[in-house]
């Protein structure tokens, strides 16, 4: 097994939040509406990643949405550095909010799109993990990209973790 893709979790149809076009108010009631879900998924990619999270790791939350991920890192790791990525301004806002508030050091963010990272060079982070990032809604080919790109940004060691959704069949 490819030792950068060690894992692949595969979820219900939980909501529909990612065909969603998120505005302010909807990334404030984001836990409300995902009823914190994506946060239990966090926490169980943080706590499982291999190699973990250490002093020295260097990570990328894709499709960060309000920085879910990233604060699950920060509980256990307050000095981690992570670079917080989302193509919703208002989903990046909500991030810089939570940095502000829980005065984080180490962190910073962008707005991307998960499908072209280009502003990140290649071998950059030793973690990524897109929680619920993939696939793009409208886009049936995103799936490959947002691989390719989680493939050229992480260091040659890397390790990325990546959860999507899975659904019954439609007959
Ligand atoms: C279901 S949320 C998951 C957010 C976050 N990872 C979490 O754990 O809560 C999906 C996120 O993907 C973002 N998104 C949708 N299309 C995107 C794209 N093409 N590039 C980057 N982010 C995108 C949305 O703005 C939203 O924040």
């Amino acid at each position: 097994m490819n030792p950068k893709f060690p894992l692949y979790f595969r979820l219900g149809q939980l909501f529909q939040a990612m065909s969603i076009k998120p505005t302010s108010s909807y990334s404030s009631n984001y836990e409300r509406m995902s009823g914190n879900c994506t946060r239990i998924i966090s926490s169980q990619m943080v706590a499982s990643i291999n190699p973990p999270i250490t002093n020295s790791s260097y990570i990328l939350d894709n499709a960060c949405g309000p920085g879910i991920v990233s604060e699950q890192i920060k509980l256990v790791h307050p000095e981690a550095n992570i670079m917080a990525t989302d193509l919703s301004p208002a989903m990046i806002e909500e991030t810089k909010n939570l940095i502000k508030t829980e005065n984080w050091s180490n962190m910073a963010t962008d707005t991307l799109d998960v499908r072209d990272l280009s502003n990140i060079k290649d071998n950059t982070f030793s973690h990524v993990f897109t929680n619920l990032g993939l696939p793009v809604p409208g886009d049936p080919d995103s799936g490959p990209k947002v691989t390719k790109e989680i493939y050229r940004v992480l260091q040659r060691n890397g390790v990325a973790m990546v959860s999507t959704w899975a659904g019954e069949k439609s007959s």
